[in-house]
């Protein structure tokens, strides 16, 4: 995975993964076997974001096996992933917008996704000099959680016995 993700990245495409970030977010991965090999031919996560946002990330074909689907084949899987989970939006920063755009995502401004750039963003070697293209799928069977309903308050929280609840 780190090979495939990697040599994209030392082509500028996408951003390095060392092994121990692939290794503690593991889980959230999919990954492409060649059928003879059993070698990792392509790989791509969903990372959560937010209760209504996702993201697509570290989505690498190699080179060698481009063109054959495998890149949709993992964005699906994502985005199924985001669904079972409740999660209503998908996005991706990219540069490949028309791939993505086969698949559903639109260009949207990337100040219209606080929650990313709050969260990732600020931490991110490019940060405010990023030129990628922010991009979304809006998950049109899932219910929006996240966003707060005007005058509805905060959650409710029980309160424990022999106390005023929690503080
Ligand atoms: C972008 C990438 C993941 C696409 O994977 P892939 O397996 O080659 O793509 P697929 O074969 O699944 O293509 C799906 C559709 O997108 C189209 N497509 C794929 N790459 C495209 C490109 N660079 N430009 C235009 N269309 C493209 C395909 O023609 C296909 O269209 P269709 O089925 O609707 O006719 C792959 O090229 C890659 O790993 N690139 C380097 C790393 C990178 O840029 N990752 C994205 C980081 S967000």
């Amino acid at each position: 995975m780190a090979a495939i993700i990697n040599d994209a990245a030392e082509l500028g495409l996408m951003l390095h993964k060392s092994p121990g970030h692939l290794y503690e977010n593991l889980r959230q991965f999919h990954v492409a076997l060649d059928p003879v090999t059993h070698r990792v031919v392509a790989t791509g996560g969903l990372s959560i974001i937010w209760a209504n946002l996702s993201e697509i990330v570290a989505l690498a074909v190699s080179a060698d096996q481009r063109g054959k689907g495998l890149g949709r084949r993992l964005v699906e899987a994502c985005v199924q992933d985001a669904r079972e989970l409740g999660i209503r939006q998908v996005m991706s920063l990219t540069y490949e917008q028309v791939f993505f755009e086969r698949l559903g995502f639109s260009v949207v401004d990337r100040q219209q996704l606080p929650m990313k750039v709050w969260a990732d963003c600020i931490h991110c070697p490019k940060n405010a000099a990023c030129d990628e293209i922010a991009m979304i799928r809006v998950l049109d069977d899932v219910p929006d959680v996240g966003a707060p309903k005007p005058g509805a308050g905060g959650v409710a929280l029980p309160v424990l016995a022999g106390g005023r609840g929690p503080s």
